[in-house]
């Protein structure tokens, strides 16, 4: 079997465009911008092209977008002090910290100071209790993405055994809350699972979230199975020259491509729709906000 190629790239341009599409009808029927609010604490440098994509993009669909960029050595207080501004801001919809941050600040403090209407990243606790308990919710962006992706090519998940390998709170955790939402029988396999092969062996979806280059193998994948890869890892690439990096996933393209029924690539896969995701989460956020 050769696997479909599920086009991420493709399909985060098509939602980019739906929500272009609503920003146009805001700002021409009730004169409101969708603004959206990126902190940026530090210089890592990934995070720093993480940010400046996220920038890009919001302006191009339409949404003002407010990038605070601050010194590693920022203190907690100052921090939560910008943050408290971002919440009183009626023309800040949506708020997201990247992370991670430096040592000495807090995460979950951070996030939970977020006003939770405004946490387009879902990850302060009042959003992680909603999904949690299926209520409406800001959900975080890269499960959602990979949950459009799978509800297209699926239409239905109702009964699918699904494993999710990762149990961060950024994407494993609310993968699994998401799958078991559209009634998949949902396992979360993490570096301490017995047998693990086995255990995806099982799975008709297989969303890997582990952060470790090419991992999950073909052999590990039963046949037909949908693979959702939402590693991005950078790893030496000698064969194109001394010194040289390329982008992989958490599986093992080539080999899982031949066993699977469809697989997102690495990159051109989830990452474009995390993204597109972020967006659609800042409209529904400026939506909400102005009834
Ligand atoms: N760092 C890596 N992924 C994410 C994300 O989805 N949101 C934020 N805020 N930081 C991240």
């Amino acid at each position: 079997m050769t696997a479909q190629i599920i086009d991420g790239k493709a399909f985060a341009a098509t939602v980019r465009g739906k929500v272009a599409e609503h920003v146009t009808r805001l700002k021409a029927d009730h004169g409101i911008t969708p603004g959206l609010a990126v902190v940026l604490v530090g210089e890592d440098p990934a995070s720093q092209v993480y940010v400046r994509s996220k920038g890009k993009m919001t302006v191009e669909v339409g949404m003002n977008s407010y990038e605070h960029k601050l010194p590693a050595e920022t203190s907690e207080a100052e921090l939560l002090a910008l943050i408290d501004q971002l919440n009183t801001d009626p023309a800040v919809h949506g708020i997201l910290v990247q992370l991670p941050l430096p040592g000495h600040l807090n995460e979950d403090l951070v996030i939970n100071s977020i006003d939770p209407a405004k946490d387009v990243d879902g990850f302060h606790i009042s959003n992680v209790g909603l999904l949690a308990t299926g209520q409406k919710a800001m959900v975080p962006c890269t499960p959602l993405g990979c949950l459009m992706m799978l509800r297209d090519y699926h239409g239905s998940l109702s009964g699918l055994n699904a494993v999710v390998i990762g149990r961060s709170n950024i994407v494993g955790k609310p993968m699994a809350q998401l799958l078991l939402r559209d009634s998949c029988t949902v396992t979360i396999a993490h570096s301490r699972t017995r047998d693990i092969e086995e255990v995806v062996r099982r799975a008709d979806i297989v969303v890997a979230a582990v952060g470790r280059p090419e991992m999950v193998k073909g052999g590990w994948i039963k046949p037909g199975a949908t693979i959702i890869d939402v590693g991005i890892n950078r790893i030496d690439a000698p064969e194109k020259g001394e010194g040289k990096t390329r982008l992989v996933g958490d599986c093992d393209f080539a080999s899982c491509a031949e066993v699977a029924g469809a697989i997102t690539p690495v990159p051109g896969g989830v990452g474009p729709m995390t993204i597109a995701c972020l967006l659609a989460n800042t409209l529904t956020a400026c939506s909400r906000a102005n009834g």
